[in-house]
C-alpha cells in the first residue's frame, strides 16, 4: 500500500438511489491516506435519496438525473463525467439499470455491490429469496458491471450465515455490515498496486 503515496488517486463517482450507507463508507475509505480512490461526485436518480446528505457533509459535488429520458440523461452523465475527469464509477444501491451503451463507454470501470452470493439471487429481494429457499448462507458480492444484470466478473465475495429465525430485514442488516467491509477490499484488490 505504501506504493500509492505520491500517486494521483482515482477520481471516482458514486451512484446512489437511497440511504447511501455504502456511499458514506466509501467516502470515509477514500479519505484514508493510502486509499486508491478519491470521491468527486455523488450522482442520484432520486432527488430524495437520503444519501445525498453526504455530498453536503463531505463537500462533494452532487448531481441529480431522474432518468425519465434515460438515453438523454445517460448522454449528459457521460459528458459530465468526462468534464469532471471521473474514471471510476461505484454503484452503491443504485436502482436504475444502465444501458449497454453507457456501460460500453465506461467499460471495465463500473463496480457494483450486490447483496447475495452471485451468481445466486440476481435482481431484487435477494434476502427474502435466500431465506425462502432455505439457504444456509447468503452474503454479498462486489463485481464489475457488464450489460447483463448482476452478471459481471466477480471481484470479491463474503459469505454470511443465515440464522434460523432471520427475517429479510435482520439478514439485510447483517449483510450490509459486511458490504461496508467488502467494497473497500475490492477497490484495494483492484487498484492498490497501481
Ligand atoms: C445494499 O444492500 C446494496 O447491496 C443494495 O442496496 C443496498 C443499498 O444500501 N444494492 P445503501 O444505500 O448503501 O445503504
Amino acid at each position: 500500500m505504501t506504493k500509492l503515496i505520491g500517486f494521483n488517486k482515482i477520481k471516482t463517482a458514486i451512484f446512489i438511489s437511497g440511504t447511501g450507507s455504502n456511499c458514506r463508507n466509501l467516502i470515509k475509505f477514500s479519505k484514508l491516506k493510502n486509499s486508491p480512490i478519491s470521491v468527486h461526485l455523488i450522482l442520484s436518480n432520486n432527488p430524495k435519496a437520503k444519501g445525498l446528505v453526504f455530498a453536503n457533509k463531505f463537500k462533494i459535488k452532487k448531481k441529480i438525473f431522474k432518468f425519465k429520458k434515460q438515453r438523454k440523461d445517460e448522454k449528459e452523465i457521460l459528458k459530465y463525467l468526462e468534464k469532471n475527469q471521473i474514471s471510476l464509477i461505484c454503484l452503491a444501491g443504485f436502482m436504475k439499470i444502465l444501458s449497454k451503451n453507457f456501460i460500453k463507454e465506461f467499460k471495465g470501470k463500473i463496480l457494483n455491490v450486490h447483496p447475495s452470493l452471485l451468481p445466486k439471487y440476481k435482481g431484487l429481494n435477494t434476502h427474502m429469496r435466500a431465506i425462502n429457499s432455505k439457504e444456509k448462507f447468503s452474503g454479498c458480492t462486489i463485481h464489475f458491471v457488464n450489460s447483463n444484470l448482476d452478471s459481471g466478473k466477480i471481484i470479491v465475495q463474503k459469505k454470511v450465515k443465515i440464522n434460523k429465525n432471520d427475517t429479510p430485514k435482520v439478514l439485510a442488516k447483517r449483510i450490509l455490515k459486511q458490504e461496508h467491509i467488502l467494497y473497500p477490499k475490492a477497490i484495494i484488490k483492484l487498484f492498490a498496486n497501481l
